[in-house]
Parts: C-alpha cells; sequence; structure tokens
C-alpha cells in the first residue's frame, strides 16, 4: 500500500487539512515537546547558525526547532504546496524565516550554505533516502550537522494482549501512513556510506494512556486511509475507532511508538 505522505503531492484539500492538523496536535503534547526539547537541546549552538528543516510541513515542528535550537536563519522546504503555505503564514511575522517548495532529494538550496540539517519525522515518508542523505551533506557546510529523528514504527504497539485485535489498525495506519517503518535501524549505516561521521542513535520513549489525542487521530487517519486503498469496509473503520475511544474512556487505552534521533557530522 502506498504511503499518503510519500504521494503528498498527490493528496486532496480535506485529507491534507487531516494531515496539517494531525502535526499540530503531536507538536502540541507534552510527550513529544520533551522529546524535542531532550534532542533538539543537545544539539551544539554555533553562532549565526543557519538551519535547513526537510519536510516541515505546516510549520509545526519548526516552533521546537525555532525554541531550542535558536537558528539566526532557517529554511524550511516540503513538497506540498499547501503545507508551504500553512508554514509562511504561521510565521508571517518571523525575521529570518522562509518557507519553500522542495524536496528531500533535490532542496534547491546552494552547496555548503547550512551548519544544521534537521528532518522531524520524515525519513519514513521518503522512497530514497541515500538521496536524501546526499542531498543534506551536499548542502551542509564542512563541519556541519545533520540531526534525522522518527519513529522506529515497526514497534509501534496498542495492544493490550496477543493477538489484541485493535494491533491490526495500527497494523493498517503503518501499511498506508509510513513508506518506510524500518529506515532508522539502516540509517546510521546509510549515513556512514555517504561520508558522514555518525553518532550513536538516541532512544525516546513515547507512550500515550489517559490523553492519546496523537494515537487516536494515527489510527483514525489510519484506517481511514485503508478503506480508502480498499482494505476494509466502512463499518470495520468505525469499529476500529469506536474501540480506541472506549478504551480512552475506560482508561485502559494504551500505545506506544519508539521515536530515534540520528545525529551525523559532515567532515570539517
Ligand atoms: C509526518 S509529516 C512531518 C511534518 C513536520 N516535520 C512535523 O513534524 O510537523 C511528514 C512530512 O514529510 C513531507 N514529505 C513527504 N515526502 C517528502 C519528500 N520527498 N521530501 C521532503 N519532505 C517530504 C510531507 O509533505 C510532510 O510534511
Amino acid at each position: 500500500m502506498a504511503d499518503l505522505h510519500t504521494l503528498i503531492r498527490d493528496q486532496p484539500e480535506d485529507v491534507l487539512e487531516l494531515i496539517a492538523k494531525s502535526m499540530d496536535v503531536r507538536a502540541n503534547e507534552p510527550a513529544m515537546r520533551a522529546i524535542c526539547a531532550r534532542y533538539m537541546g543537545a544539539i551544539p549552538r554555533v553562532n549565526d547558525l543557519r538551519v535547513l528543516e526537510i519536510g516541515c510541513g505546516n510549520g509545526a515542528a519548526t516552533a521546537h526547532v525555532l525554541e531550542y535550537v535558536e537558528p539566526r536563519e532557517l529554511v524550511g522546504v516540503d513538497p506540498s504546496e499547501a503545507f508551504i503555505r500553512m508554514a509562511r503564514e504561521r510565521y508571517a511575522d518571523r525575521t529570518g524565516i522562509r518557507f519553500e517548495v522542495g524536496d528531500a532529494v533535490d532542496t534547491g538550496e546552494p552547496d555548503a550554505s547550512f551548519d544544521l540539517v534537521i528532518a522531524h519525522t520524515v525519513f519514513s515518508h521518503l522512497p530514497d533516502p541515500a538521496t536524501a542523505l546526499h542531498e543534506a551533506y551536499r548542502v551542509l557546510k564542512p563541519g556541519g550537522r545533520l540531526v534525522v529523528f522518527d519513529g522506529d514504527y515497526a514497534t509501534n504497539t496498542v495492544a493490550l494482549f496477543a493477538g489484541d485485535p485493535l494491533q491490526t489498525a495500527m497494523e493498517v495506519a503503518l501499511r498506508n501512513l509510513a513508506h518506510d517503518p524500518y529506515v532508522m535501524r539502516r540509517l546510521s549505516a546509510l549515513a556512514r556510506e555517504v561520508g558522514f561521521e555518525v553518532e550513536p542513535l538516541d532512544a525516546h520513549g513515547y507512550v500515550q494512556t489517559t490523553s492519546p489525542d496523537y494515537l487516536l487521530t494515527l489510527l483514525a487517519r489510519g484506517v481511514g486511509a485503508g478503506a480508502n486503498a480498499g482494505e476494509m469496509g466502512q463499518d470495520l473503520v468505525e469499529g476500529f475507532v469506536s474501540e480506541a475511544l472506549a478504551r480512552v474512556e475506560a482508561g485502559t487505552f494504551y500505545g506506544a511508538i519508539l521515536f530515534l534521533s540520528l545525529g551525523a557530522l559532515k567532515p570539517a
């Protein structure tokens, strides 16, 4: 099945609105804020930092980059014209920020022009992560840093017991919302091949029980996309969504994602 994000240019306005809403929900959750504070806050400060954010979407995670990395200048690129329009509107009052339509494999930015390239939950949607790493290497200054953050989505779980039927909804969501749930496991080796000096992966646990807003939108969007792809009918979509909501109501919901961050240096 195809990942909606990988095919972002083909999505209708209502699907883009739902994805944008989901980005905002996730970026604003305390758990994701804490994760961003930790991994972005650990990025060494450089004077007059120039940052390129790959796959910036509607600018939801850009707010964290601005807060925790404090760049002098930030350029955000995303293939979706609609998301770029939303990001431009969101930061219309800020100076030192621009958003451009661009792809991870072809950012349109000059060689050796950034101190930091950052991608927050983007690489799992890329059909060609190796070429995206080459592009990041090209636009980084010598001594510049690449930071890639994404889910190790193959480990996602909402199961309360072995064979829990709700886990099937998560599998449907993964099939339809992530191009490569395993990419973070291969990224260190891929980045080394490109010439980066790669740091150890850092792990960030994300567990939601009482107010699992992002996991609920992920499940609902995922099974909806599964239905659109012909995997099931609307009754089952509604069944999965109401089961998840009933668990939240009963206080029994459990959902977990392991996120990983990778730091890699372009040799000086
Ligand atoms: C899950 S969203 C994350 C957006 C944003 N980084 C955030 O966390 O709020 C994935 C983003 O990757 C973008 N994307 C998809 N294919 C891409 C590509 N080939 N190059 C760059 N970005 C891409 C999508 O348009 C979308 O904005």
